[in-house]
């Protein structure tokens, strides 16, 4: 190409970058914050630099953790402002200004149970996220890592952050002008503000990421033991792939267990196999996570152990929505509590307790499933990073 019509190219492209911008930008006032809402900043463009100083220079010690995507690092803005940086991973050379437009979407997107988006920056081959930081981490670190033993999840914080996640997934199906599919509801994914509420975090990230087999491929990994069968097997996603996710999240909520555990060496259990023979022979207490001591609500951790397992049922026309599962979980009407817990999924099945050799009609798609997942490759652990 001559060297003229590049620069003229180069010239219209950052044109074109800076009226977008600044289009993006109205509607945010001086300070940041959004008109008429008191504390509750609005999104803006950060520089690359802004970022570099806030986070140290991506230093290692600010280093929160590592997803599929790419690292995320805490940093503190120039007004103390503490904030949590995603530096994707590059996958391809998505435009700069589709990435940003897909981001506007996602920042409109707000609700007390999301995690609250702060902006983006987008300078050469970076793309970075920014969002509210999370002092409690993710539910992760409290069932599984670094903090579970302290055991700072009482039930009554497991039940509200049950019922608060429920409420983000449900603004994310249900609200009127947009319907995001969450696609990847899991425990790294439920963060905890000061006051331990959940904030549902990495909604609509599939828009973000250019279509390709890395990402498929990343996702698949990346999300095993959380996937509803129709999507690991058939790629199709649906709000009920959520909701089936969901109830994983729900199991290990309650049990304290990972989605998937490994028994031994060689042999991997998923939660649902665990816990659907102790529901249907009652052993609710059983269940309980042993790091709550024996101090729960026996009647919240029945409804929770039956909520997560009607959501995590491999028939998709079985499983509720979610905002049925809100008012399972609320106890709300006593009517659906009645059918929830004379569900035919929950009678005793005398031929799957005593022969491991016959199975249901449901047992048989989810051994496919768990077929399909094998063939997929050795399983990963969904956690990496300081949880
Ligand atoms: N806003 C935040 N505040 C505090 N910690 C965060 C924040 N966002 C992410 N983290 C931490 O960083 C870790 C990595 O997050 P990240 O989303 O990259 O990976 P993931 O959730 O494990 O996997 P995936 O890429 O599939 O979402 C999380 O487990 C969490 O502990
Ligand atoms: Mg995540």
């Amino acid at each position: 190409m001559e060297e003229g019509s590049r620069y003229r190219e180069q010239e219209e492209r950052r044109r074109r970058r800076m009226a977008f911008r600044s289009l993006l930008c109205c509607g945010t006032s001086r300070d940041g914050k959004e008109p008429g809402k008191k504390g509750s900043p609005a999104w803006r463009v950060f520089s690359l630099q802004e970022l570099y100083i806030a986070t140290n220079k991506f230093n290692y010690d600010n280093k929160l953790g590592e997803g599929g995507f790419g690292s995320v690092y805490r940093g503190r803005l120039y007004d103390g402002t503490q904030i949590a940086v995603k530096r994707l991973k590059v996958w391809s050379n998505r435009a700069e200004m589709e990435f940003a437009a897909e981001v506007e979407v996602l920042a409109k997107v707000r609700h007390k149970n999301l995690l609250n988006l702060r902006g983006y920056c987008t300078e050469g081959k970076e793309r970075l996220i920014v969002y509210d930081y999370m002092p409690n981490l993710s539910l992760v670190s409290h069932l599984h890592g670094q903090h579970s033993q302290a055991c700072a999840l009482d039930w009554k914080r497991r039940m509200n952050i049950a019922i608060g996640s429920a409420e983000g997934i449900a603004y994310l199906h249900h609200h009127d002008t947009q319907h995001i599919i969450h696609r990847d509801i899991k425990a790294s994914n439920v963060l905890l503000d000061s006051k331990f509420q959940a904030r549902v975090s990495d909604f609509g990230f599939a828009r973000l990421i250019p279509d390709g087999a890395t990402h498929v491929t990343t996702r698949v990994k990346g999300t095993l033991g959380y996937l509803a069968p129709e999507y690991a097997m058939l790629g199709k996603a649906s709000e009920s792939c959520d909701v089936y996710s969901f109830g994983i999240l729900l199991l290990e909520l309650a049990s304290g267990k990972k989605a998937i555990e490994k028994l031994n060496l060689t042999v991997k259990q998923r939660i649902v196999d665990w816990a659907l023979p102790l529901a249907r022979q009652k052993r609710f207490k059983e269940m309980a996570d042993p790091n709550l001591k024996g101090n729960f609500v026996e009647s919240d951790l029945r409804r929770m152990v039956l909520v997560g397992l009607i959501c995590a049922q491999s028939k998709p026309e079985n499983r509720p929505t979610i905002l049925d599962v809100i008012d399972l979980l609320k106890g709300e009407p006593k009517g659906k509590l009645f059918d929830l817990e004379n569900n035919e999924l929950f009678r005793v099945n005398f031929g799957h307790i005593l022969s491991s050799s016959q199975h249901s009609a449901d047992d048989i798609e989810e051994d496919s499933q768990i077929n399909r997942i094998k063939e997929l490759g050795p399983l990963n652990e969904t956690v990496t990073g300081n949880t």
